[in-house]
């Protein structure tokens, strides 16, 4: 165990694998921050569950990854409670401001404006902060108070941006200017921060001590309540008092399937990565992939992908406001039947698969624990696009997100993510935007697989591959940095990481007639924990894409 911690510094390779001594479990963290993992293993040394460590843990990233989570934000907690050894789903997704209307975002010509994306008229009502007091007050044996404090801390101290920061915000500058707030705590003097500029967030430590001291009521009433709404109001926004007063979270029961014997646990509706990887893993469980490595394995991935996606754009959303054919779609043979039309030889168009719309990562963040005692968390946490809306309420030092861009809009218009979607994701009071967010696990009587990552529509894509070369027997290492190909439907392409298809796979594919899209950079960030109960191991690692760390004790 000590040798893993002496090879993470030498090697940088934040991977690790151990045996634990035979009296004493083992835990285990991967995070994308190392702020964050920090906070989770103090909260788990001094007496916390991996349910305090999860509040812990998104509270610190809420502060050091502000590009990709945050108070402002919400996301899924998927829990594992060995106690009662039961798995549910913690849903702090936000909903639409009750005066949104359907249409809000597009112009007279029917062109998105923009404002779904970039300052507060782009934010949904957020849930990370009842996520967090539910979790704390129903799973976890430590206060609110107790694992709030190493947010405060690095709000009240500050840190120094890392590369994924200075990127992100030169990507995001004109945005986090156009809301002073935002730009006083998240640039300097108007320009992007260097490495040893401190991120210090005032407002963001007093807000915490607010939530603290007062539970979730801090935040969603009185003075913080207050200011978030007149700031919102002021630049443009529709946020009311009764949106905030009326936020709840939804506590739901994961979606269950099986690849080839190994139990796979997702969350459902409102966020689309459980059906969509439930149709993926079926169609290739009839037509297995043998191998990820060549471009007919990935012709026939891709060629899933787009099968699934397509009923992602068509069906889902948010089930309290949309009626989902879900038995069927989680029915395998009907995903099986679905892919019949596939074709080895030959890209199927996504125009020609049957039915047509009825009408008209580097955001997110992931990270998963294990504690000693066999309770587990994998959790994504989202504020959208980088820094989200980029606007800060004066005097809350909350960051808002820009979810509401995750609904469709109407006439097959694409959001940031390409996405296209049907009215069963139109913008409604009061709905929750459908989400790919997919914390999940996967398991059966060897190994328990903690996992998750960051990346907009590609999370689903990047979890598949995951689920497809851990059935093979991949470590964690390798579960992590495999490499990445995506199909979303549409648009009718397959996108790949930089350098990840090479010229022969480039070439078979083509000749298939697949339109192929080279990615600037690569993308995601996996954050990964595989537990063998029988023998006491654990593996963890975060992806090397990202700057996160993983630990294990
Ligand atoms: N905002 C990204 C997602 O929820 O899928």
């Amino acid at each position: 165990m000590i040798i893993c911690r002496i090879l993470l510094i030498l090697i940088v390779s934040f991977t690790c694998l151990a045996y634990a001594d035979d009296n004493k479990n083992p835990y285990a963290i991967a995070s994308a921050h190392k702020l964050a993992t920090q906070a989770g293993e103090q909260i788990l040394q001094t007496g916390g569950n991996a349910f305090d460590a999860a509040v812990a843990m998104s509270a610190a990233l809420a502060v050091v990854e502000p590009y990709g989570s945050g108070l402002g934000g919400g996301g899924f907690w998927l829990l594992h409670d060995s106690s009662t050894n039961a798995d549910v789903v913690i849903d702090g997704r936000e909903v639409a401001p009750l005066d949104a209307t359907h249409d809000m975002y597009l112009d007279e010509e029917g062109r998105l404006t923009g404002q779904s994306i970039n300052g507060p008229l782009a934010a949904g009502i957020p849930g990370v902060v009842a996520a967090l007091e539910h979790i704390t007050k129903h799973y976890g044996r430590l206060t609110l108070a107790d694992n709030l404090q190493p947010a405060i801390k690095y709000a009240k101290e500050g840190f120094t941006p890392g590369d994924h920061y200075i990127k992100l915000a030169s990507l995001r500058q004109q945005a986090l200017l156009a809301s002073p707030a935002a730009s006083d705590i998240f640039l300097d003097k108007g320009e992007v921060p260097p490495h040893e500029f401190v991120v210090r967030q005032t407002d963001l430590a007093n807000t915490l001590e607010k939530i603290a001291q007062q539970g979730a009521k801090g935040f969603y009433y009185g003075d913080v309540a207050e200011k978030m709404v007149q700031g919102v109001q002021a630049a443009g926004g529709i946020w009311r008092l009764e949106d905030l007063a009326s936020y709840s979270i939804e506590k739901r029961t994961p979606i269950k399937t099986d690849y080839h014997g190994i139990e796979i646990i997702m969350p459902p509706p409102p966020t689309s990565g459980g059906v969509v990887i439930s149709q993926i893993l079926a169609m290739l469980e009839q037509s297995p992939v043998l191998d990820l490595n060549d471009a007919e394995s990935i012709h026939k991935v891709v060629e899933a992908m787009r099968r699934a996606y397509q009923d992602r754009a068509i069906y889902l959303g948010d089930p309290a406001y949309t009626d989902m054919p879900l038995s069927k779609l989680l029915n395998k043979q009907y995903a099986q039947d679905k892919f019949a039309s596939f074709n080895q030889a030959k890209a199927s168009t996504s125009e020609s698969l049957a039915k047509s719309l009825t009408s008209k990562g580097e955001d997110t963040t992931h990270f998963s624990v294990l504690d000693s005692e066999g309770n587990y968390v994998a959790a994504t946490l989202s504020i959208n696009y980088p820094f989200g809306s980029g606007f800060v309420a004066p005097g809350t030092g909350i960051l808002l997100n820009d979810e509401m861009d995750d609904f469709s809009m109407s006439g097959g218009v694409a959001n940031i993510w390409g996405l296209v979607g049907s009215d069963a994701n139109a913008i409604e009071p009061g709905k929750r935007m459908l989400s790919s967010m997919t914390p999940l696990f996967a398991r059966d009587e060897q190994r328990t697989l903690i996992v998750g990552t960051p990346g907009g529509s590609r999370i689903i894509s990047m979890l598949a591959l995951a689920l497809i070369n851990y059935q093979q027997g991949a470590n964690v290492n390798e579960i992590v940095s495999q490499r990445r190909f995506h199909h979303q439907y549409l648009p009718d392409e397959i996108q790949f990481e930089i350098n990840a298809l090479t010229e022969k796979e480039k070439t078979t594919l083509a000749n298939k007639g697949h339109p192929l899209k080279e990615m600037s950079r690569t993308y995601g960030n996996m954050h990964a924990i595989i537990w063998h109960p029988k023998n006491n191991k654990v593996e963890a690692a975060s992806d090397l894409r990202g700057e996160g760390l993983a630990v294990i004790q």
